[in-house]
């Protein structure tokens, strides 16, 4: 049976290469920003997107310093997002430690944001291929505009299922996609080829997305390493809340409300927030939306010949779904 550990057993020596190839990154005269980088490297991370994209570039062929160096990339993207994420939703813990703008402030912490971003793209540069880069700006360009889409819409209780799997799409999916499309880019596939890989990615970010929209609803700090009941407090209509305000009575209204002006658990108990949530069956029903992509990519992986990564990949949506941390 394939397990989470053998698949990270699969690609143990590749990862190791990864993790020496971040560390190169991370190299700057400037106190600060190597500091930061290290600090978040050295937090660890589950490293599913360069997990998966060396997967997918085993799929396909050999692993050469290429696939490396776009896993490393890809992963430093990630922790340039969560850098600047941090700072936006005044988030204090990420991986189990003080985030970055808890320990060096926000000012320090946007700046360092910036230069991991821009340490992405100067070694993606060093690949010299330039639908690789046009991939990678791509990614960034709607990871943005999706944290700045849930900006506008921040606190706002009546936000309909689209705009939800909008912002989903934009701020992880995305990047998600990249993981899969990346690999095939390097590989030489056509157009037609690298886009569908592009597209099972996409589907197995949003399922990993809501996953994640479900555990804040359903887990632990301790799990997480991030506090739960976090999304609300912070402003946000997650696909659970939006289920779990479906038919609500006005006083259910009035109380989600109250936690999205307040951003906190005030005058309104986390546990009637959960109540409702309960009532609603809203897990449940994430859960059905986030197994639909997985299935989604599962099918799409068919077209791929046959091999143990193709196993292991689709494998992967199952995982995503029955994620616990
Ligand atoms: C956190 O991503 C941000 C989301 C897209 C939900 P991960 O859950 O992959 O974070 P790490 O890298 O394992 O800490
Ligand atoms: C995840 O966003 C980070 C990005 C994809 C940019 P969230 O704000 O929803 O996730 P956590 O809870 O901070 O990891
Ligand atoms: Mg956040
Ligand atoms: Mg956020």
């Amino acid at each position: 049976m394939i397990t989470p550990h053998k698949i990270y057993e699969l690609i143990a020596p590749e990862l190791v290469q990864v993790e020496e190839e971040l560390r190169g990154y991370t190299h700057s005269g400037i106190g600060p920003i190597s500091e930061i980088g290290d600090y978040l490297l050295n937090a660890g991370g589950k490293r599913i997107r360069p997990a998966l994209l060396l997967l997918t570039a085993k799929m396909l062929g050999p692993v050469t310093p290429t696939v490396i160096r776009l896993a490393a990339v890809v992963e430093f993207i990630h922790n340039a997002t969560l850098v600047h994420d941090d700072i936006i939703d005044a988030a204090d813990t990420r991986r189990g430690r003080p985030s970055t703008n808890s320990r060096w402030g926000n000012s320090m912490t946007v700046l360092a944001g910036d230069w991991l971003y821009m340490q992405s793209f100067a070694v993606a540069l060093r690949e010299k291929n330039l639908d690789v880069l046009h991939t990678l700006i791509e990614i960034t360009q709607k990871m943005v505009e999706g944290e700045l889409l849930q900006l506008t819409l921040l606190g706002k209780s009546k936000v309909t299922q689209e705009q939800i799997l909008d912002i989903v799409e934009r701020k992880t999916a995305y990047l998600f996609s990249g993981c899969m499309k990346l690999p095939a880019l390097a590989a030489g596939l056509n157009h037609g080829a690298s886009e569908r890989l592009g597209n099972v990615g996409k589907c197995l970010g949003m399922a990993f997305q809501l996953v994640d929209d479900i555990l804040d609803l359903s887990s632990s700090k301790e799990i997480l390493g991030k506090p739960v009941a976090s999304d609300l407090k912070e402003g946000k209509m997650t696909l659970p809340m939006y289920f779990a305000m479906q038919d609500s009575q006005p006083e259910e209204v009035t109380k989600i409300e109250a936690v999205l002006d307040e951003r906190d658990f005030r005058s309104v108990a986390a546990q009637e927030i959960l109540a409702l949530v309960e009532k609603r069956d809203a897990l449940n029903r994430t859960r059905n939306v986030a197994e639909e992509y997985a299935r989604r990519a599962i099918g799409a992986l068919q077209e791929f010949p046959h091999s143990i990564y193709r196993d292991v990949l689709v494998s992967i949506p199952e995982f995503v779904i029955n994620r616990t941390a």
